[in-house]
């Protein structure tokens, strides 16, 4: 391998695309000595103007095999860079062919780009001068060998799933649709918020938090120390008091006799010692195995926040501080719910996108959130078309005219009641639902998606729901029945989003957390913003794994995360 490159890799690197001329230059990836397959292959002409180039490249192999007895091979390279490979052809001069052939394999090469004989699908093919790189993989023993293999078998492979077209056509959607996501706040004047993950108030109210503790660790490493070294006995703790007590008349005596003023010194010493190891022998023997309980309860105040604390549920609380001082900002992080939901929507850890509004109401809101996820699809019709051109070949032939259809039409918004009437009106028509339908209920999943793929088929929001079935920060409205919540129903997923205008008011929403049940103490801070500059303040949560689930038409939500964790797994 040649730390330099040679003077025509030197010369491809300072130049800069320029369009699909016949005189076309290059451009190097960045940070990394090479050129990446993307900017090879998804030219408008395929990469046919490059041909007569040298390049190198570096990539894993997706299939190969050797050709002509053995004389050459052809190797199909994929880089990660975009869903398309580039054909590499590497004759047996070159190199030893058979270690590079199996899929999986890794390879660094360089050569000369050459437009094909004529009948070949592909517009450019690479011609190995020289392989600089091989990352050897035994087919027999490749967990992912190239069969085509069901997502759900993917999943008890995640650390080389990514290696697939369609988790890494996943991940470079879910990139994009982060990187829409800052663009479009940052674009709209937000400001971006990171808030806690550990947290110790409940923001949802609904007691579905995994708990943060270091209890149970100190408790089983005490329980491995007192076997270790067990306890002092009572005959210990004896002695120890007893060296005290004589050491102490030892002092005492030495004072009578006017001794010299080195020997009490001394006396003196031993006796502090000695009392040092009889408190130490004492506090030993307090030590009990197991969780520390005080009152028959378990004892918070030894834990390592010295309080109850908990992975976060929802941004939301803290993210209103920011909002409640300089007016638009989001957060945009994991999220953690401990529900038993063995779901294709529910992960317990996903990524959430938390916008806040000061000075908006939920009109205001439910207009930030259209725009939001129309945007957030036009940028994938822009910057991402082979991927999703992939997911229409492969798993939802309408994925991209969905698209379409979102960043362009307006969302429909009916109020709860008229959704409970259209659902009513369903049932007359012959719909059989397995969840009855009367106002005050939580809407269901199957209500949720015949509003928005069967009577709407486009993305319905819903608002003013009960405030029985919502969370208790939601403004009540005039009736006293309604609170001024809104959710946005997608076809494919049901709800994508789910937001609400917040209880500006600091008696109403006092009664509202006593109402739910909820103590007070926690939610005192969240309460002073009320207390304190009250403002007229919104805001909505996007569950970002949805949205790729939207995007893509992929149907299980743990194939569109890297690392799902759900009810009974959390590999790696
Ligand atoms: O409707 P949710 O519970 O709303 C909130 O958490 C508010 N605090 C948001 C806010 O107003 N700032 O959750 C918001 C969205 C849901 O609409 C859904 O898309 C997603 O988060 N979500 C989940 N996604 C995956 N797995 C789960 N277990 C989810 N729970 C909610
Ligand atoms: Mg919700």
């Amino acid at each position: 391998m040649t730390d330099h490159p040679p003077p025509l890799l030197d010369q491809l690197a300072s130049a800069s695309l320029t369009d699909d001329g016949p005189c076309s230059s290059i451009k190097k990836a960045q940070f990394s000595d090479r050129v990446l397959i993307r900017d090879i292959v998804t030219r408008k002409d395929g990469g046919a103007s490059l041909a007569g180039r040298h390049v190198r490249i570096g990539g894993w192999v997706k299939t190969g095999r050797e050709q002509g007895r053995g004389t050459f091979a052809f190797l199909e390279i994929n880089d990660g860079s975009c869903p398309a490979n580039l054909q590499v052809i590497v004759d047996a001069s070159v190199s030893d062919l058979s270690p590079l052939v199996s899929t999986g394999t890794c390879v660094s090469v360089e050569g000369l780009l050459k437009v094909p004989p004529e009948g070949t699908k592909q517009k450019i093919e690479l011609r190995v001068e020289k392989v600089l790189h091989v990352g050897t993989v035994d087919p027999a023993k490749y967990p992912i060998p190239k069969t085509k293999l069901t997502l759900e078998f993917l999943r008890d492979v995640l650390h080389l799933r990514s290696r697939t077209n369609t988790i890494s056509a996943v991940a470079r959607i879910r990139n994009a649709l982060a990187f829409a996501t800052h663009s479009f706040f940052q674009e709209h004047g937000f400001l971006y918020v990171h808030t806690p993950i550990i947290t110790t108030s409940d923001c949802e109210g609904a007691g579905e938090m995994f708990q943060v503790t270091t209890l149970i660790n100190d408790a089983e490493k005490l329980e491995k120390d007192l076997i270790k070294n067990p306890p002092p006995s009572e005959a210990d703790i004896e002695a120890a008091k007893l060296l005290v007590k004589e050491t102490g008349e030892a002092v005492a005596q030495l004072k009578v006799n006017k001794a010299s003023k080195a020997d009490i010194t001394a006396s003196v010493a031993e006796l502090t010692k000695a009392k040092e190891n009889f408190s130490k022998l004492e506090e030993r023997s307090k030590l009990k195995p197991g969780i520390p309980k005080k009152d028959g309860k378990i004892d918070y105040s030894q834990d390592f926040f010295a309080r109850q604390a908990f992975l976060t549920v929802s941004g939301q609380l803290q993210v209103e501080t920011y909002a409640c001082a300089l007016s638009s900002v989001y957060t945009f992080g994991p999220t953690f719910r401990a529900e038993h939901s063995h779901t294709s929507r529910h992960l317990a850890e996903f990524w959430m996108v938390e916008p806040e509004l000061a000075f908006a109401d939920i009109q205001d809101d439910m207009n930030c959130a259209e725009a939001y996820v129309k945007y957030m699809c036009q940028w994938l019709l822009d910057k991402c078309l082979d991927d999703m051109q992939f997911m229409a070949k492969n798993y939802d032939k309408g994925c991209i005219d969905r698209l379409n259809l979102v960043a362009s039409t307006p969302f429909v918004r009916i109020t709860y009641m008229e959704a409970v009437e259209l659902l009513l009106d369903a049932v007359k028509g012959g719909k059989k639902f397995e969840n009855k339908v009367e106002w005050g209920i939580d809407l269901a999943s199957e209500h949720e998606r015949y509003l928005t793929e069967v009577k709407f088929q486009k993305p319905v929001i819903v608002y003013n729901y009960p405030k029985d079935i919502k969370a208790f920060y939601m403004k009540v409205n005039d009736d006293k029945k309604t609170v001024a919540a809104m959710d946005i129903l997608v076809p494919k997923v049901g709800e994508l989003i789910g937001g609400s205008q917040r209880e500006e008011q600091y008696e109403v929403l006092r009664e509202r957390i006593l109402e739910m049940g909820l103590p007070l103490e926690p939610y005192e801070w969240y309460l002073d913003l009320r207390r304190y500059g009250t403002v007229k303040h919104s805001g909505f949560g996007l569950g970002f794994e949805r949205m790729i689930l939207f995007a893509t038409g992929i149907d299980n939500i743990r194939d569109v995360i890297p690392f799902p964790r759900y009810p009974g797994r959390a590999d790696l």
